[in-house]
């Protein structure tokens, strides 16, 4: 049996939490048209959607609620995030946003012009999405060996260097108004980008006059990885390793509902003070001023409080042990999951797990409704609902290279016993995995179909 890592923090405040029965939780699976986006959160046992916003916050952090300060221009809490973000990434400009996604909207309404080409190592589907709406192409560049869910490397998050540099020459740097990097790989499974990635994936960009921007949201984890796992950096703290990383690139963005362990909040933050004029008066019209771009005083607040504790090593170190638990214990059963872990979350490959479901029958969606009336967990598709498209030029659909759900584990928030649960209900499913049937899609939106589709069993 592995250990779980013992918290650096006790339980000062609880939320009750309830199991509904099984009736209720099939009679309330059906209702939400089979999406576990549209089922009340009342009746989720342990809540492993997302790790976005569902953080706990410290006590220094509601403390910094209360020291929000709420003018509309120029807050004291702005300045305080503004030097926060100077002393971790080392941007001169940003605006707070309200989330990562407002950050993108901007970005891609400023920089995207149709038909041009924005690589990354994966893209997570709001990036993705945003592109899209401005008629951009998104690229996945990420390292072939992030495909194969066995492969143990340290740094599956990579990109690989030698096809972005063939793909730029085809490409045309002309035709790309920005390269970035996702740390960690949300889409690829919360695996990190090393140091040595960065610069050269850096150091390419540059070559071809391409700026480059970071997708930021799992930085802290990111660097930790870093240290753990990279030669040379067992030395330097997280914050020398966030200095090293943000010193590459031109700017960068975050949903810092992740790393900054705060339920609301974002920035988009940059070296060319040109863009910034650019980017406020986009804020000004879409967001808000750019002193508080959609947040109040105390989110500011709690968000520059937040951003430091979430660089706290011990915190780091508890976070990724605690993740690495779970793998463990779901590995034990047998089935097979994204290795090595990542940061924020188990990747489970629901595609070998559910082998008799085809992609066009979603078995992903199949094991996130299984885990549901099975045992009141809710986990997200990351597969086929979620990234499959018609190609724009064939009109062939496009199907991903693997079919995972994702358990997402918020921050400070679940203990060994619930994780112990989650492994235990896992086990049942295994036992019986040839019972349960794959799913169709009865509605769907065009963008974003995940959140909103409605399934009905095959
Ligand atoms: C890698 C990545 N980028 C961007 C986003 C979008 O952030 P938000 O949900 O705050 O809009 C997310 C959210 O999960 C993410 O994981």
């Amino acid at each position: 049996m592995p250990s779980h890592p013992a918290e650096p923090f006790r339980i000062k405040m609880v939320e009750p939490i309830r199991l509904p029965s099984r009736d209720e939780r099939i009679s309330a699976l059906a209702e939400a048209g089979y999406n576990l986006f549209s089922v009340p959160a009342e009746d989720v046992f342990i809540d492993l959607l997302t790790d976005s916003g569902t953080g706990a916050m410290s006590q220094e952090q509601w403390a910094s609620i209360m020291r929000g300060d709420e003018s509309y221009a120029g807050a004291r809490s702005y300045y305080r995030l503004k030097e926060t973000i100077l002393e971790i990434f080392g941007f001169e400009y940003f605006v707070p946003t309200h989330q990562g996604r407002a950050a993108e909207n901007i970005l891609a309404a400023l920089l995207v012009q149709p038909n041009t080409y924005i690589p990354s190592n994966m893209h997570f589907d709001t990036t993705d999405a945003n592109l899209r709406a401005r008629c951009g192409r998104p690229v996945n560049l990420v390292n072939n060996v992030a495909f194969n869910p066995s492969a143990n490397v340290p740094f599956k998050g990579n990109m690989d260097t030698v096809m972005l540099e063939e793909w730029i020459k085809s490409t045309g740097k002309e035709n790309i108004p920005f390269g970035c990097i996702t740390i960690t790989n949300n889409a690829g499974g919360g695996q990190p980008v090393s140091m040595e990635n960065l610069k050269a994936v850096s150091e390419i960009y540059h070559r071809f006059g391409i700026p480059f921007f970071i997708d930021a949201c799992r930085y802290a984890e990111n660097c930790y990885f870093i240290k753990l796992r990279e030669p040379g950096y067992s030395g330097k703290t997280t914050m020398e390793i966030a200095n090293e990383i943000f010193s590459l690139a031109d700017g960068a963005w975050m949903s810092s509902k992740k790393d900054a362990i705060v339920n609301i909040g974002g920035f988009l933050a940059m070296r060319d003070e040109g863009l910034f004029q650019k980017v406020c008066n986009e804020l000004i019209l879409r967001e808000g001023f750019p002193t508080y771009g959609g947040l109040a005083g105390r989110d500011l607040e709690a968000l520059a409080t937040g951003l430091l504790e979430g660089l706290d090593e011990s915190y780091l170190d508890y976070r990724l042990k605690q993740t690495a638990y779970l793998g463990e214990r779901i590995k034990e059963i047998g089935i097979p999951i994204i290795e090595p872990t990542g940061g924020h979350a188990i990747y489970l490959d629901a595609g070998a797990l559910f082998s008799h479901i085809p992609q066009n029958e979603y078995p992903g969606q199949a094991l996130v409704a299984a885990l549901y009336i099975e045992g009141g967990i809710r986990g997200v598709e990351i597969g086929s609902v979620m990234f499959a498209h018609k190609d724009p030029d064939s009109g062939e659909m496009i199907y991903p290279k693997l079919e995972l759900v994702r358990l997402a584990l918020p921050r400070r928030v679940y203990t060994q016993s619930h994780l112990d649960y989650v492994a235990d209900i896992l086990k049942s499913i295994w036992d019986q995995r040839d019972s349960y049937p794959g799913y169709r899609i009865v509605y769907e939106p065009e963008l974003l179909r995940h959140f909103t589709a409605r399934f009905q069993p095959v």
